[in-house]
């Protein structure tokens, strides 16, 4: 089978996550064409309360975080890392060009397809905008950072998209960031926090199933771009929390013993009845665990802002 140079890194990936005891995948392919749709369905249902909460939070204080990224006469740059669809950021862009704030915005994304959704609709939204989108992963990304260049650096990492990583890569991450920053340069970054732990396994167990879909359609993409043969009905979408640690994690567990061929790995790969395959962390933090991974990752906690609830912070730190 013939795979293309971008899917040699997803078949190199793949084969070392299911050759690993206790078997994995890495959630960052679950957005292609179809992920980042099953996304977008996941942020308008009634159980995934990050997406309100978080709109919530920069409607009340789109002004705010205004005054406090243009604190001097700089423009400033908003790179946003896992951009997806901007239907968040566009409560802030629309009340930053409201006030002809002197700005460039780079979306980052790895998925191409969402990166190019964000564009047209940002072109068309805001004709003015200085946009200069990004396609790649985060580690690539990180290079954009090391630019010098006349503005003041906001980088936004929202959507609890760091609640992807584990506490230890999370902390690696935001030094690389705090390291390619100056000083004074900002970070905005949205975090899910501890709560009732079932409305936390709620979010991720959907009535209508599209949170299984969307763990599902890693496994559909192993098939159509890998040449996979997995059958979804032999794996069950299994999401769980622990509230000491604040670790969601989803799970796909095989229900019977059996076998999977990738024709791209010309490898078998066998599943024991109930071997579970880890797709996703989503962690959640306390605010004091929140002002650890800022003090751990060099910063200086700026604000939080919180929505009425308290599910969900929103929080800026400064390079000192
Ligand atoms: C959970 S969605 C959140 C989107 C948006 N930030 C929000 O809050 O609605 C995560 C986004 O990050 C992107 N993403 C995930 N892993 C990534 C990675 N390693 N590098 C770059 N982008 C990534 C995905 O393609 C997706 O669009």
């Amino acid at each position: 089978m013939q795979i293309s140079t971008v899917n040699q890194q997803f078949a190199m990936d793949v084969a070392a996550g299911l050759s690993a005891s206790p078997k994995s995948l890495p959630a960052k392919y679950f957005y292609d064409k179809r992920g980042d749709y099953l996304f977008q369905q996941i942020m308008e249902l009634e159980e995934y309360y990050p997406t309100r909460c978080e709109y919530e939070i920069f409607d009340t204080y789109k002004h705010r975080f205004l005054e406090l990224f243009q604190h001097s006469d700089r423009p400033f740059q908003l790179l946003e890392f896992g951009a997806g669809d901007g239907y968040k950021t566009k409560v802030l862009l629309d009340a930053f060009t409201a006030q002809k704030a002197n700005f460039q915005y780079i979306p980052i994304d790895i998925s191409n397809n969402v990166l190019q959704i964000l564009a047209a609709d940002f072109k068309k939204r805001y004709p003015d905008l200085n946009i200069a989108p990004f396609n790649g992963d985060y580690f690539k990304a990180l290079e954009q950072l090391s630019e010098n260049t006349a503005y003041r650096k906001v980088v936004v990492f929202m959507g609890s998209n760091i609640g992807n990583f584990t506490r230890i890569e999370a902390v690696q991450f935001l030094r690389q960031i705090y390291q390619r920053l100056a000083k004074d340069d900002l970070l905005l970054i949205g975090i899910d926090l501890k709560k009732y732990p079932q409305r936390i396994l709620d979010a991720y167990n959907d009535k209508k199933g599209i949170t299984r879909d969307f763990n599902y359609n890693l496994l559909l993409r192993i098939n159509k771009e890998l040449g996979g043969n997995f059958k979804l009905e032999n794996f069950l979408h299994s999401p769980t929390y622990n509230p000491q640690t604040g670790d969601a994690k989803s799970y796909l567990v095989a229900t019977k013993d059996h076998e999977v061929y990738i024709e791209a790995l010309e490898q078998t790969f066998h599943f024991e009845a109930w071997e579970a395959v880890y797709t996703e962390i989503s962690k959640k933090y306390s605010i004091s665990g929140v002002e650890n991974l800022a003090k751990k990752s060099g910063f200086e906690v700026v604000n939080h802002f919180f929505d009425q609830k308290k599910y969900f912070v929103d929080s800026i730190w400064r390079k000192a």
